[in-house]
């Protein structure tokens, strides 16, 4: 029936044909910036007066979009045409909501590096990063599609005899979605997908510094045949209309990936029962990380090099698996330092609508006043090695930094910078590199280098994150091939592009008769 799942494959920029393709996207989405775009509720396009206008972070005169703003009033209306149309939906077989869901990553797909300029605009990614955030969009697609149709008939339980006993998932109700604008198309259209696809009606309320992506996200599912209601697109400021629907008594799930903060206070929020609420509402948060590279004593010191650079600078370190500290044993620690801040000097930085750099801008003024006032913390705690410089006069420029000397519990290696900076702490033997990569409040990736076998048994048993890599970099997890999600202050280790994942967005139920 349907072919197995396979991750959809990135795009080699070396290749001049694809080179031309990308830069002809880039060119035509130029031709569709500036443009006004739709709150959807109940099917209605509508547009308000107040607007969130989207910037290029590399180019601040630059107007992606501007995106109409909901404000309380269309958020309760939202809600309502999302509690009217479950009734119907809920009801769709899973293959015909699949459907969707299929024909939605077939257009997509045919339009992938318009989907990818999109994000080179809007949240200024290099193309290589812009190219897997698309292809993980799609992914997600895919894979909820085809593991909804897995689930449609439940899971195997025993039946004594003159009983028949049967075990289904149902979905839950509405669910709040707020993603983030790191993976600005992946992470918004996955955690969008997971909950439609089982069959909860959602409000999508995209982050603001990413809406022209959600936008065109939601048109395309609106062309996939998405009945009206059943996804609404409410961007909006987090205190008005995110409040407002975390807290909305017929919210049933909340799906939120962005920051600690804003995490566990939608978890206690949540918590809180409203007057008119007749269940209890289950939350998805998928938070921050300061995640670590740790290099032994045998590792193959290229590999050490590549893992540490592309965890600390894809996307200038804007994931929440971005590996921003370095944990080295002393025997290589000074010859790993040298190499990474060799490489790390030799990195372009700059507008990648305009050409295809390693990497842009951090997202807003925001990110860059934080990140430059952590290279001050990073001066008086540590010592400066590279970069520590940036330049927001066009763009949110920042160059990659590399910080050595760090005290495992310094400000630097503790709290989550989000931005382009690597800090270098050195350990005495694997032991205190394992316990040091373990002092964080966060537990989401990690990555170990090294060619000894125990070490590496050690680390599976005792390095503390949701997504563990050896002899590589500890970004990029692949939908259905690594699922994602982290430990401790890092979230609910939900698991996204995982086995377990749609099952969070649903209620188990046992029915037994007897024969
Ligand atoms: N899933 C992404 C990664 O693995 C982060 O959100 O890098």
């Amino acid at each position: 029936m349907y072919t197995p799942f396979k991750h959809e494959p990135f795009t080699d920029f070396t290749v001049e044909e694809n080179k031309k393709a990308f830069e002809a996207a880039l060119e035509h989405v130029k031709g569709e910036l500036n443009k006004d775009h739709d709150l959807l509720v109940n099917g209605e396009h509508i547009q308000t007066e107040d607007k969130i206008v989207s910037i290029n972070p590399a180019n601040k005169e630059e107007v992606v979009g501007r995106v109409s703003k909901a404000n309380q009033e269309i958020a309760e209306e939202a809600m309502q045409a999302a509690v009217t149309s479950f009734e119907d939906w809920r009801k769709w077989s899973p293959e015909a909501r699949a459907g969707v869901f299929f024909r939605a990553a077939a257009k997509i797909r045919r339009r992938k590096h318009e989907f990818s300029a999109y994000l080179v605009y809007e949240v200024g990614k290099p193309w290589k990063e812009a190219d897997a955030d698309t292809a993980e969009a799609i992914d997600f697609l895919e894979y909820y599609a085809r593991q909804m149709i897995e689930l449609g008939e439940g899971k195997h339980v025993e039946s004594r005899e003159g009983e028949q006993n049967r075990y289904i998932y149902q979905p839950t109700g509405v669910a709040v979605v707020i993603p983030p604008w790191n993976l600005a198309f992946a992470i918004m259209a996955g955690t969008t997908v997971a909950p439609l696809v089982t069959g909860n009606t959602v409000l999508l309320k995209p982050a603001s510094n990413s809406p022209v992506i959600a936008s065109k996200f939601v048109e395309v599912l609106e062309d996939s045949g998405l009945p009206k209601g059943v996804l609404n697109f409410v961007p909006g400021s987090g205190k008005e209309v995110g409040d407002y629907l975390v807290d909305h008594p017929k919210t049933a799930l909340i799906s939120f990936t962005g920051s600690r903060d804003v995490g566990t206070r939608i978890i206690e929020r949540a918590s809180k029962v409203q007057p008119g609420q007749t269940h209890l509402k289950q939350v998805i948060a998928e938070m921050g990380g300061k995640d670590t590279v740790v290099v032994d004593s045998s590792a193959d010191i290229d590999t050490a090099v590549d893992a540490i650079v592309v965890s600390a600078f894809g996307f200038s370190g804007q994931k929440c698996s971005s590996g921003s500290r370095a944990v080295v044993h002393e025997d290589v620690y000074d010859e790993v330092l040298e190499r990474v801040a060799k490489v790390t000097s030799e990195l372009s930085v700059g507008n990648a609508s305009e050409s295809n750099v390693y990497m842009g801008p951090v997202v807003d003024q925001a990110a860059y006043d934080k990140i430059m006032g952590y290279m001050e913390v990073g001066k008086e705690e540590g010592r400066l090695v590279v970069g520590g410089t940036g330049d927001d006069s066009k763009g949110f420029f920042i160059q990659p930094t590399v910080f050595a000397d760090l005290d495992p519990k310094s400000r630097m290696q503790q709290e989550e910078i989000f931005g382009p900076v690597v800090c270098f702490t050195k350990a005495k033997d694997f032991d205190e590199a394992i316990e040091i990569a373990n002092n964080t409040e966060y537990g989401l990736t990690g990555a170990v280098i090294t060619e000894d076998r125990q070490h590496i048994e050690r680390a599976a048993r005792d390095f503390h994150v949701g997504n563990l890599y050896f002899n590589r970099n500890c970004t990029g997890a692949i939908v259905g091939y690594q699922p994602f999600g982290g430990f401790k202050m890092s979230g609910t280790d939900s698991k996204a592009g995982g086995p377990d994942y749609l099952a969070l967005h649903m209620q188990a139920k046992t029915i037994s008769e007897m024969l």
